[in-house]
Order: structure tokens, then C-alpha cells, then sequence
């Protein structure tokens, strides 16, 4: 596809990506935060993991299917929540959410995407799921909760894990947060001008750039930095458990708490009533040092038993990684980057080859491990000794 023979599907759009966006855009994607020591632990933490091959096994019929909170997924690989994904592709939320739904999976919608709920709800032929960042101003973190009921959410997710912003170097350098002098501001406007399949797609035909979710608080924005005071000023870094039951309470449904790294916060997470939790650094672009979600899944596993469900992300790049994450006690994992390089790359027909390729790697994966379906797998399909 990119040309050159790359030895994963996820990589071969990253490559494709990174030619087609403006480079602001994909080392926004791309990167992490600090050091970016976080963002290769979630990688080689799973290298480490070795499975057993299991042989002489009838493996002729292998379902992939499971349930997560009470859905069937015909697979267990989601597409976590991403902002900004419709700088990528002309309303990319609704590319991906398409895609997702073909392929008989789960979309979660953040709360900075450039489509609104609405607008997405409009598209969507099943429930999709929410994801929430608490605001300082409560009143509007009710109306988003109660647009997400309204739009018929299935889930909300809440991301725990972005008390402040971690410090993403990349973002810095790129003049993504601001900051630059005019030569600077000049050399970025010049690499935008040069995209043109992204500027026809996106910065034509993509309109509006407004955050969809939070136009209702700042009703006259005309441009996306016309929402940073906004976010600014409302980012709350005093969200605290106390808040989770207010939260449960205007929801009301399945409410799922994404951003857990540690066993004692996921036991206070199952007592504040959180249904699921994501394991999750954040891709990297939080804590950097903290440990990969892969090393912090089996103690979050054993924190919860089976009081809630335990979703992972961050890493996760192909079939293998999901049968991994599955021996050691997960449900289900969700993507962020693979989707959105999928998405910059080809649109929803990126989406939707890159989950079958998943699939068809978990597939034949599982069928070489002599296992045929997703409730079998546990700790025995890892070769002891490789799982700390
Ligand atoms: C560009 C980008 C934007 C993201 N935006 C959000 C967001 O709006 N809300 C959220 O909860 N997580 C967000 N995340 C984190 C992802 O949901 C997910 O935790 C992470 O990407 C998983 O790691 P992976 O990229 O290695 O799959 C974002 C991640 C990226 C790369």
C-alpha cells in the first residue's frame, strides 16, 4: 500500500498518514508526552509476552465473537475515543463510526470530536458510546450527559487521566499549542498549503472545524481556537471520586471509567460504580514513565475480580497484542492511533481494512494457539514465566 514492505498494516498506514497530513496534525497523532518512554513501553511490553503454540487441535471454526457490557461485538477490538479526528478526514468521526458498525464493533465518540453527538446519532444505525471530559462547569457536563442520553449513547465513557495536560514536546515544537514566532507561523501555514488532497478533503469539504460537542458553550466560535479559552478556563483539574456519583447519577446507564493504571484506583473505581474500566495511559501522552498498559493489566484484572468488566488500550497494533491482552484477564481492547492513521490514510475504507486485518490476525492467532473461541483464552495460551 505505502510502497514499501512494512510488517504491520497499522505501520503502512502510519506512513501513508504522516504523507498526507500536515505535519502539525500527525505529530499531534503520532506523539506522546515527555520523553515518550510510555508510549514504547506499551509496545515492547507486549513483545515480551509469549504465547504457546498448541498443536493437533481441531481449530476448523473460530468465533471471535464476545460481549462487552451486555453488546455483541463480532470481534474483541473497538475504536477508543480520539479527538479531533475530523482534521483527518472530511467528518472523519462518522467514517470511523461506519466502519466500526460494518465490521459488527463498537465507536466511542470523545468529547472533542469535530462531529456533535447529534450529528453522529443522525448516521448511526446502533447505539454508539460517549466519552466525557468532566468541565469545571458542571451545568454544561450535565447537558452533555444528558445529549449523550438524548442521542442514545450505550455507554459513557469517563477519561480520568487528564487532570492537567501532559507535556507533549512534539506539540510544542510543531506550534500546535502556539507559541511560535511568525517565522514559524509562516513555515506551518506553508505546510498546510502544500497538503492538497487533505485541503480539498478536509479543509474544504470538511467543514465546519468547530468542536461539534461544546458549540452550545461558545456559541459564536467560528474556528477551533475560538474554543481554547473556553477549554482552558473550564478544564477541571479538581475532578475527584466525589463527582463520580453525581455523574452515575444524570447517566444512568453503563458508565465506564477510562484512564486506570493502578489496582487500587480500579477498586475505587468498582466502588464508585463504574460497570468497566479501561486500562489506559492515554497513549503515552500523559504520565510518561508510568508503567505500559500491558505490565498494569494483571493487577487491575485481579483488583476487580468479577466486579466490572476490564477493557486495555494503548499499543495494541495487531491480532497477536489482542490475544495477549485477552490471556491476561481483558475483555476487550480498543485502538486509538491504528484508527485514526487508518482514517488519515483512506478514509472509512481504512477503518474498515484495518479491523478486518485485525480480525484476521486474532483469527488465525488463535487458531494456532489451539483455541477457537474468546472465552477459552486465559493465562494458559501464555508461556509461564513471560507474564511478569
Ligand atoms: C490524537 C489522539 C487524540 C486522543 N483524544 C482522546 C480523547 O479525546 N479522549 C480520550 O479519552 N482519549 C483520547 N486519546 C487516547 C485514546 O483514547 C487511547 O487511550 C490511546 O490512543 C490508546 O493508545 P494507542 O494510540 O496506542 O492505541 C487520544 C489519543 C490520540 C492519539
Amino acid at each position: 500500500m505505502s510502497g514499501s514492505l512494512l510488517p504491520s498494516i497499522v505501520e503502512d498506514y502510519r506512513v501513508l498518514a504522516r504523507k498526507r497530513l500536515p505535519r502539525q496534525l500527525f505529530e499531534f497523532i503520532d506523539g506522546g508526552s515527555f520523553a515518550e518512554e510510555t508510549v514504547a513501553a506499551n509496545r515492547t511490553d507486549f513483545a515480551r509476552l509469549r504465547l504457546r503454540q498448541r498443536v493437533l487441535r481441531p481449530v476448523g471454526e473460530v468465533d471471535l465473537s464476545t460481549t462487552v457490557l451486555g453488546e455483541r461485538w463480532s470481534l474483541p477490538i473497538g475504536l477508543g475515543p480520539v479527538g479531533l479526528a475530523g482534521l483527518t478526514r472530511r467528518r472523519g468521526e462518522l467514517q470511523a463510526l461506519r466502519a466500526a458498525q460494518s465490521a459488527g464493533t463498537q465507536f466511542c465518540l470523545s468529547t472533542v470530536a469535530l462531529c456533535s453527538l447529534e450529528e453522529v446519532a443522525a448516521q448511526s444505525r446502533q447505539p454508539f458510546w460517549f466519552q466525557l471530559y468532566i468541565m469545571r462547569d458542571r451545568g454544561f457536563a450535565r447537558e452533555l450527559i444528558g445529549r449523550a442520553k438524548a442521542a442514545g449513547c450505550r455507554a459513557l465513557v469517563l477519561t480520568v487521566d487528564l487532570a492537567v495536560a501532559g507535556l507533549r514536546h512534539r506539540d510544542v515544537q510543531t506550534g500546535m499549542t502556539g507559541g511560535l514566532d511568525w517565522v514559524g507561523r509562516a513555515r506551518v501555514a506553508a505546510d498546510y498549503a502544500r497538503r492538497w488532497a487533505w485541503l480539498w478533503d478536509v479543509g474544504v469539504q470538511g467543514r465546519p472545524h468547530l468542536f461539534g460537542n461544546l458549540l452550545s458553550a461558545v456559541p459564536n466560535a467560528r474556528r477551533l481556537s475560538d474554543f481554547y479559552q473556553f477549554t482552558r478556563a473550564n478544564w477541571d483539574p479538581s475532578v475527584s471520586w466525589a463527582d463520580i456519583d453525581w455523574i452515575r447519577s444524570e447517566w444512568g446507564g453503563p458508565l465506564v471509567i477510562k484512564g486506570i493504571l493502578d489496582a487500587e484506583d480500579a477498586t475505587q473505581a468498582v466502588k464508585a460504580g463504574a460497570q468497566a474500566l479501561i486500562v489506559s495511559n492515554h497513549g503515552g501522552r500523559q504520565l510518561d514513565g508510568v508503567g505500559s498498559t500491558i505490565s498494569s493489566l494483571p493487577a487491575v484484572v485481579q483488583a476487580v475480580g468479577s466486579d466490572a468488566e476490564v477493557l486495555l488500550d494503548g499499543g495494541v497494533r495487531n491480532g497477536i497484542d489482542v490475544l495477549r491482552a485477552l490471556a491476561l484477564g481483558a475483555k476487550a481492547c480498543l485502538v486509538g492511533r491504528p484508527w485514526i492513521y487508518a482514517l488519515a490514510a483512506r478514509g472509512e475504507q481504512g477503518v474498515a481494512g484495518l479491523l478486518a486485518t485485525y480480525r484476521r490476525e486474532l483469527e488465525i492467532s488463535l487458531a494456532l494457539a489451539g483455541l477457537t473461541r474468546i472465552a477459552d483464552v486465559d493465562r494458559n495460551a501464555l508461556v509461564q514465566g513471560t507474564t511478569r
